[in-house]
C-alpha cells in the first residue's frame, strides 16, 4: 500500500472499521446451536469467528464492532476485549434478529461516519482480507466508491442474495434469495461501505421474511445513483451455517495445516501425513492419517482416525474409527464402530451398547440427527 494517493481522499484519512455480525439463531446447525453460538463452532479446532477477527486485524483494522444476539455471553467470553489480537472490540446487542441492515442501523454510534467492512461471522473465504481492504483503501483514494460487494459463482443462487451485472459491467440489480435468479453470482458475506449506507438502512422496509435486508439497502444505493462496484472471488467461499458446508470448510482448512506433533506417540502407532497433535495428548496402538487436527489432552487408543477430522481438547477415543468429522471438546467415543461425516457437540458420549438383543440407546438433544446402519 502506498503512503499517499495521487488525488481524491488522502489515504490516511480513510478509516476502516470492522463490523462482524454474530447474532442469529443458527437453526440450521441445531442441536449444536441450542447450547452454543454458530460462530463459535470450530473449524480445524478454531472457532469460525476467530478467522474473521484475525483477517480483519491483519488488514490493520483496530476497531471491530461485534453484533451479538441471544448467544452474546458466549461470544463475549470467547473474544473478550480483543486485546489478544491487538484490537478493540465493542459489542452491540441486537435484541431481536431483524436482519443484516438492522445490524448496521443499531451499530451507527460505533461506526460514526467511517468506512467499514461488514463481515458475516459464519462466512469463511480464501481471499486474503489484507489485500481486499488495502485495495479498497487505495481505490477510495482515487475515485468515489460508496459500496463494494464480493461475488462468487455458485450452483444454487436461490439460497443467497444474487447480483445482476449490466452490459457495462455495472451492478444493476440485487435480489435476495430469488426463485428465478438473474445470474449465478451470489453475494458473499463481506461488504465494504462508506457512510452512505446509513441513509439506505434508514430508508428501506422489511422484506417478506420480516427482515431489513442488506441486499435491499444496497439496491437502494443503486436506485439513488450511488457507485457500487464488485470483485469476483476466484478462491473458495463457504457459508458454514449447515453441517455439510461446515464439514467441507473443515476439510478445506485442514488441507492447509502443517505437521506438528506436541503429544506422545507410542511405538505401536503410525502418524501419516499432516497431523497436528496437541500438548498432553497420547496416541496408543492407533493409526492417524492426516490431514487431522487433534487438540490438547486427547487420548486415542486402539483406533483409526482418518483424513479430515478435527478432535477438540480433552476427547477420548477407544477402539473406534472416525473420519471426515468435527468433534468438539471433551467427547468420549468408545467401541463405537465407524463414524463419518459427523458433527458432534461437546461432552458427548458415544459408547458400545451391550444390550441383548442388540439395541441402540439414545439420549439426544432437540433437533439431533442420527443415521443408524
Ligand atoms: C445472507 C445475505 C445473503 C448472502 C448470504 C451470504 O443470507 O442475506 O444476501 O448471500 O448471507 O452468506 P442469510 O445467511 O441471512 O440467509
Amino acid at each position: 500500500m502506498s503512503a499517499s494517493c495521487s488525488g481524491g481522499v488522502p489515504l490516511g484519512s480513510v478509516i476502516v472499521k470492522g463490523l462482524i455480525l454474530a447474532g442469529g439463531a443458527g437453526t440450521r446447525l441445531r442441536p449444536i446451536t441450542h447450547t452454543s453460538a454458530k460462530q463459535l463452532v470450530p473449524i480445524a479446532n478454531k472457532p469460525i469467528l476467530f478467522y474473521g477477527i484475525e483477517g480483519l486485524a491483519a488488514a490493520g483494522i483496530s476497531e471491530i464492532g461485534i453484533v451479538v444476539g441471544e448467544t452474546g455471553d458466549d461470544i463475549r467470553a470467547a473474544v473478550g476485549d480483543g486485546s489478544s489480537w491487538g484490537i478493540k472490540v465493542t459489542y452491540i446487542l441486537q435484541e431481536v434478529p431483524l436482519g443484516l441492515a438492522h445490524c448496521v442501523l443499531i451499530a451507527k454510534e460505533f461506526l460514526g461516519n467511517d468506512d467499514f467492512v461488514m463481515y458475516l461471522g459464519d462466512n469463511m473465504l480464501e481471499e486474503d482480507l489484507v489485500a481486499l481492504v488495502d485495495r479498497y483503501r487505495e481505490d477510495r483514494c482515487v475515485g468515489e466508491i460508496d459500496c463494494r460487494i464480493l461475488l462468487k459463482k455458485v450452483d444454487n443462487p436461490s439460497s443467497f442474495g444474487v447480483a445482476e451485472i449490466g452490459p457495462g459491467g455495472r451492478v444493476i440489480r440485487l435480489v435476495e434469495k430469488p426463485a428465478d435468479p438473474p445470474s449465478d453470482l451470489a453475494l458473499v458475506g463481506v461488504y465494504l461501505f462508506n457512510a452512505e449506507i446509513h441513509r439506505a438502512v434508514r430508508s428501506i422496509r422489511p422484506s417478506a421474511r420480516g427482515e431489513l435486508e442488506i441486499t435491499d439497502a444496497i439496491q437502494w444505493l443503486i436506485d439513488e445513483g450511488r457507485t457500487i462496484d464488485f470483485n469476483t472471488l476466484d478462491g473458495w467461499w463457504i457459508d458454514t451455517g449447515k453441517k455439510d458446508p461446515l464439514l467441507e470448510c473443515n476439510r478445506t482448512v485442514l488441507d492447509t495445516i502443517d505437521r506438528q506433533l506436541d503429544g506422545e506417540v507410542d511405538a505401536n502407532s503410525q502418524i501419516e501425513g499432516r497431523v497436528r497433535l496437541g500438548q498432553g495428548s497420547s496416541i496408543i496402538n492407533s493409526t492417524i492419517r492426516g490431514p487431522i487436527v487433534i487438540g490438547d489432552g486427547v487420548v486415542i487408543e486402539d483406533s483409526f482416525i482418518g483424513p479430515y477430522t478435527a478432535l477438540g481438547d480433552g476427547c477420548t477415543v477407544r477402539a473406534s474409527e472416525i473420519d471426515n468429522s468435527v468433534v468438539l471438546a471433551d467427547c468420549t467415543i468408545d467401541h463405537a464402530g465407524r463414524l463419518t461425516g459427523s458433527l458432534i457437540g461437546r461432552s458427548t458420549e458415544i459408547i458400545h451398547s451391550t444390550r441383548h438383543p442388540p439395541a441402540v440407546t439414545l439420549m439426544l438433544g432437540d433437533h439431533s440427527v442420527v443415521e443408524i446402519p
